[in-house]
């Protein structure tokens, strides 16, 4: 509970029942939010990591098409790394089986949560072209998360009607880590959160998202979600400031692996007000997610170059058709041979025989281990997402 009833984030304030909810203050933070030497040091750095991850996708040969068709991958993984933190188990290869239309090999049954997360980034992405950033796209891709079987009880695309709270599964109100605003005040809190959203400041965008995210999950305006749609706001909020020309930055990844600082603190600021080291602890990981961005895109390339040259010297005849189908993996690193022959318009048995050469070659790798309906992967490709 708090250590007192109110601090520069906001205010607790008690409820006839007896526990007190917190009420956050409209942002930004007033003039006591310190921009001290870490933090400086910190916002130039991840600056200076998200223009180089800029830098090396336009140094990408036929830039475009190729980083579009690799930020996919990114977006698999981020919806697996983000449902993580909210204990989905399923894993990127869980998702890609889905994707393909195959069973889970791992009879993991979550994979359709993070179905429902690409598609609401996507869709996310997409409607951004035609509405700025507003709770209103926020409600939208709600929806889409959370749609399905799991979702439907827990009211799809709209805020909450009634008071929630963060804790330990099963705990009750009076246990609980932190309880959000109740509903008037969360409509209020909303409002605001817009407005900041809206306004033209002198902020730096970096910070500004450090904050909108922070503040979002203070005022847990959904019944469940909030953490995913809390950082899906980060992505999106990324795009349409077009602080990178393609959507390759995501923090989920270095988030889940320090989940326990990561929401410990969250909680610090609604206690103490403790904004500055939530936002060094954010700061960080944009840093280090963007390197790690910038180093996959050149691992990939590298590995594309590799593939291409043993495609034309060991495939010959076949070359053309076969560097159609190796493009093809950097999108749908999973196939069987009818999505070849579908791709090239080839027969089965044509389809078959390249698929034979790029086992051969060490660039596919059979999944199934039978004699029917086999799949193969990509496997060096999809490897360099696993972790
Ligand atoms: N003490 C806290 N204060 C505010 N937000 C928190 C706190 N602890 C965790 N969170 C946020 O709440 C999220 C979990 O909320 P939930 O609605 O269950 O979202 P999801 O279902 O997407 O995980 C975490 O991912 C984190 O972002
Ligand atoms: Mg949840």
């Amino acid at each position: 509970m708090a250590n007192t009833d109110l601090n520069r984030a906001g205010k607790y304030i008690s409820q006839p029942s007896g526990y007190k909810a917190f009420i956050p203050n409209p942002l930004p933070p007033d003039s006591s939010l310190i921009m001290d030497e870490e933090i400086i040091r910190l916002l130039s750095l991840a600056d200076q990591n998200i223009g180089r991850l800029d830098g090396v996708c336009y140094a990408v040969p036929d830039t475009e098409l190729f980083i579009k068709t690799i930020a996919k991958m990114y977006v698999r993984k981020e919806a697996v790394d983000s449902s993580q933190i909210e204990g989905t188990r399923a894993s990127l290869i869980d998702e890609l089986e889905l994707e393909a239309g195959l069973p889970a090999s791992s009879g993991s049954t979550d994979a359709d949560e993070i179905r429902n997360y690409i598609e609401a980034m996507n869709y996310g992405l997409k409607r951004l072209e035609e509405l700025p950033l507003c709770l209103r796209l926020l409600r939208e891709i709600h929806e889409k998360l959370l749609s399905g079987v799991r979702g439907h009880n827990r009211s799809p695309g709209q805020f909450r009607k009634s008071q929630n709270w963060i804790g330990p599964p099963g705990s009750a109100i009076n246990t609980a880590t932190y309880i959000p605003p109740p509903v008037p005040q969360m409509n209020e809190a909303l409002d605001a959160l817009e407005k900041f959203l809206h306004k033209a400041d002198s902020i730096p965008v970096l910070i500004k998202i450090g904050l909108l995210h922070a503040q979002f999950e203070m005022i847990h305006p959904f019944l469940d979600g909030n953490g995913r749609i809390g950082r899906l706001l980060i992505t999106l909020y990324l795009c349409q400031q077009k602080i990178l020309s393609q959507p390759l930055l995501y923090l989920s990844k270095v988030l889940s692996q320090s989940r326990q600082e990561y929401s410990g603190l969250l909680s610090q600021i609604s206690k103490n007000g403790d904004w500055e080291q939530w936002l060094k602890f954010y700061l960080r990981a944009v840093v280090i997610a963007a390197e790690d961005a910038a180093a996959k895109i050149k691992e990939i390339v590298l590995l594309r170059n590799r593939h291409r040259q043993l495609i034309i010297d060991g495939t010959q005849s076949r070359a053309k058709s076969a560097l159609v189908v190796l493009e093809s993996l950097f999108s749908q690193p999973l196939v069987s041979f009818g999505k070849v022959a579908e791709l090239l318009d080839v027969s089965n048995q044509t389809a078959n025989n390249l698929l034979n050469d790029f086992v051969e070659m060490g660039i596919l790798v059979e999944q199934t281990g039978k004699k029917r309906n086999r799949v193969y992967m990509y496997k060096d490709y999809v490897q360099m997402f696993m972790n």
